[in-house]
């Protein structure tokens, strides 16, 4: 099938799909255009992801049991909570949408998303974008039908749909194919990872749509060594997050030295923000979502939009965090110094600002013992102007500055002018 070259084409394309009709040609470029685009290079195509994206994504609080009701009630949720405005543009269908696929080897929806292009179509009128998830192998992580051998008509219907995420997820592609092709062979193992995702990264490219390609296969294989090149504008890190101190800490733990792979297009993910879920206190709301500030990382939201407290809601809307995450220049921040349970933090801003985060992430540090701020480990001179993005108000940071903080809280600073 041609290049879609628009939308109102793509959605021709779902027809001829199912029809098994010629997608009509797509109007042939001007003998004048055809001279311009000789003289000149092509503008590259708007590129995608150029801050971490935003959203929300209904895996970590509705795993399976996510609908198409549920999906229009986030959108909606989205706009009258002031979340869209505050950066959150994506609407991510986790797994579980999948049915059968037909003769055609067309994929169905299954009885829980009766129409997705009317869902994207939905989704797209309350200015929001919509994301869906697939994987390489025959069954996602949910045990429902994925892509393998139907790449490209998987990424054509996508287009056709409107779609404009896709995270894929390696799941059933280990044992379907990594380990009966290459038993012994790790490393051959890993190039047929790599391939198919490649494959995907293919497939979504020559539909036309801006389509951001999430990789979810658990940071194997150092994905991002290999990912930007073919397509991915994110990839999981690590394994799976849960709504508890100790492993969103433990995938914290292991973001160290990545910081170099990431930048407008590209970026690390931890996975998606457990902010409001579980019994998360709190501090370790701010924590883990400053985490996510000081290391670009997406910001997923995946807690339940329509039990929303406003004190979660004041973390997930807090825009000074969150323009932290989104700073133009991408660049994630590093662990600076640790000094036992305390961890300092730096992220280099736009505009030489300079962000600071100051974690406890063992236990209470108060006036008996607080933590001490040791500015020149942080390559500053004397005292520092900043604003206390938690409380809102103005701070100094100075040399030695006792510290006092809660188990799991954090400090989170933002000095305008370093010195
Ligand atoms: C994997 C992924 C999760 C989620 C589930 C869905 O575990 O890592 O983020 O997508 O699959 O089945």
């Amino acid at each position: 099938m041609r290049i879609l070259a628009s939308l109102s084409l793509a959605a021709l394309a779902v027809a001829s799909l199912t029809a098994g009709a010629q997608t009509p040609a797509a109007p042939k470029p001007s003998a004048a255009a055809q001279t311009a685009a000789k003289a000149k290079p092509a503008a590259p195509k708007a590129a995608l992801a150029l801050t971490p994206p935003m959203g929300w994504n209904s895996w970590n609080f509705f795993a399976e049991r996510v609908t198409d009701k549920d999906i229009r009630a986030a959108a909606d949720l989205l706009v009258s909570t002031g979340m869209k405005d505050a950066g959150y543009n994506y609407v991510n269908i986790d797994d579980t949408w999948e049915a059968e696929r037909d003769s055609t080897g067309l994929l169905h929806t299954n009885a829980k998303f009766p129409d997705m292009k009317a869902l994207a179509d939905y989704v797209h009128s309350k200015g929001l974008k919509i994301g869906i998830y697939s994987g390489p192998g025959t069954k996602t992580c949910g045990g429902f039908a994925a892509s393998l051998g139907h790449e490209e008509q998987d990424a054509k219907m996508y287009a056709a749909w409107g779609i404009d995420y896709l995270k894929y997820d390696l799941c059933s592609f280990i044992p379907d194919v990594m380990q009966k092709q290459a038993p012994n062979d790790k490393a051959a193992q890993m190039r047929l990872m790599i391939a198919a995702y490649d494959k995907m990264g293919k497939a979504l490219k020559s539909t036309g749509r801006p389509i951001v390609y999430s990789l979810c296969q658990y940071g194997w294989d150092a994905p991002w060594e290999w990912a930007p090149a073919l397509g991915g504008n994110l990839w999981r890190t690590t394994g799976d997050i849960d709504p508890t101190w100790d492993r969103m800490y433990a995938i914290v733990s292991q973001q160290a030295g990545l910081e170099k792979y990431a930048g407008p297009g590209r970026w690390n993910d931890p996975d998606m923000l457990e902010v409001g879920n579980g019994k998360l206190t709190l501090g370790e709301n701010r924590a883990h979502f400053s985490y996510w500030a000081m290391l670009a990382a997406p910001l997923l939201a995946g807690n339940d939009l329509t039990a929303m407290k406003p004190e979660v809601k004041a973390i997930l809307t807090n825009r000074d965090v969150i323009a932290i995450d989104q700073d133009k220049l991408g660049k994630q921040g590093s662990r600076t110094y640790v000094e036992g349970e305390v961890e300092v933090w730096t992220r280099h801003l736009s505009g030489g600002a300079l962000a600071v985060a100051v974690i406890n992430v063992g236990s209470d540090r108060q006036a008996t013992h607080p933590f001490h701020l040791n500015l020149a480990k942080l390559g500053l001179h004397g005292a520092q102007k900043g604003k206390d993005l938690w409380t809102g108000k103005d701070i100094e940071l100075t040399e030695n500055m006792p510290i006092e903080l809660d188990s799991h809280d954090v400090l989170l600073v933002r000095i305008g002018e370093p010195k």
